[in-house]
């Protein structure tokens, strides 16, 4: 392998050690520990994860890898540290709580660092490098490989919290992207390894709207997809927090929407029932979804869904229907 590769892969290494070193057993590492303890995060969980706490000092990082004899150009390289244009270099990431991001292998190749306060942004994400592209992974892929074999289902989380307390309440085939809008890569990844995804985003406008998104992505690859609901204002982690796993699993994962059911309802929010118009325009974006199911037996699930709620007789639905698919390539 190429060295400066090698160097970078071997400085993520050592700094994954180092911040989790600062986060467990340091004095300044103190308050962001507690934090995370605070948010019920356990012990052994962070240590798992390898999750740290980055000093605030602007050449903490900068002296340390000095003294292991790395390039600082190459640092700037592998996003670790930043230079200005008097050349001085300092450290890219100072007093946050630092999220290893580890590749399939279960190398680190980049950093999440979440603020302890209000300072933005909330999540300062390493940049692109050649070791890592934010597109090509998932995170925590390497530790969920094995439930997702043994369950043939991946469950997609928005935040890199939501998978940690996942797997802190025993759900351990969870990933998430970095940031919440999914790259085709990802979802061919997500449709290698699992027959089913269920994607399980913030209960808020931008998750159900990334959700939408990524339930059409993910549809294109033949995966089954589920969608999970959250309640208004809470995301996966505040679920599992509040309720605890159990109740997250039953409540949430087992009571995901199927596909089709999802869109028929977040197509809803587009129209105006009470206007007959916004009625006929919406009833016709459910056929075309219904269109597309393959089984009769689906298909008539949700139309008899229609003729209750519209009043309109299962013949002229199942007729409509039939005009679509003649129509659908
Ligand atoms: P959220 O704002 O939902 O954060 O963003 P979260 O995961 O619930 O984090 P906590 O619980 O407040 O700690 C979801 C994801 O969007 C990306 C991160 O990947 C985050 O996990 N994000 C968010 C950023 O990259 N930068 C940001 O400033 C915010
Ligand atoms: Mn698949
Ligand atoms: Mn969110
Ligand atoms: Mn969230
Ligand atoms: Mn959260």
């Amino acid at each position: 392998q190429d060295p400066e590769a090698q160097s970078m892969l071997e400085a993520h290494e050592w700094l994954t050690k180092l911040y989790s070193h600062m986060l467990r057993n340091s004095k300044e590492g103190k308050q962001a520990l507690q934090y995370m303890l605070d948010r019920g995060f356990t012990e052994e969980i962070i240590r798992e994860y390898q999750i740290g706490f980055s000093p605030t000092s602007p050449s903490f990082v900068v002296t340390f890898l000095e003294k292991k004899g790395y390039h600082p150009q190459t640092m700037v390289k592998a996003g670790l540290l930043n230079v200005n244009d008097k050349g001085d270099y300092s450290d890219r990431f100072r007093g946050r709580i630092m999220f290893p991001l580890r590749n399939h292998l279960g190398k680190t190749v980049a950093f999440a660092g979440r603020s302890l306060g209000d300072q933005q942004p909330k999540y300062l994400n390493s940049p692109e490098t050649d070791l890592f592209q934010k597109g090509r992974l998932l995170f925590n892929f390497d530790l969920a490989r094995s439930a997702i074999r043994k369950t043939k289902t991946i469950i997609l989380f928005e935040g890199y919290a939501d998978v940690i307390a996942a797997r802190q309440a025993g759900v351990e085939n969870g990933v998430a992207t970095m940031g919440t809008s999914i790259s085709e890569i990802q979802a061919q990844l997500i449709d290698r390894y699992a027959e089913q995804a269920i994607i399980c985003y913030d209960g808020d406008e931008a998750g159900m709207n990334a959700a939408a998104k990524a339930a059409k992505l993910l549809k294109l690859t033949g995966c089954q997809i589920n969608v999970a609901r959250l309640p208004e204002g809470m995301d996966p982690d505040d679920y599992i927090k509040k309720h605890g796993g159990d109740r997250f699993k039953k409540e949430v994962i087992d009571a995901s929407d199927p596909y089709t059911s999802f869109i028929i309802n977040y197509l809803r929010r587009n129209y105006n029932l009470q206007l007959e118009g916004d009625r006929i325009a919406y009833i016709e974006k459910v056929l075309q979804e219904v269109a597309q199911l393959d089984r009769a037996i689906e298909r008539e699930h949700y139309l008899k869904e229609v003729a209750a709620d519209f009043d309109i007789s299962m013949e002229t639905l199942k007729d409509e229907v039939d005009q679509l698919k003649k129509r659908v390539p």
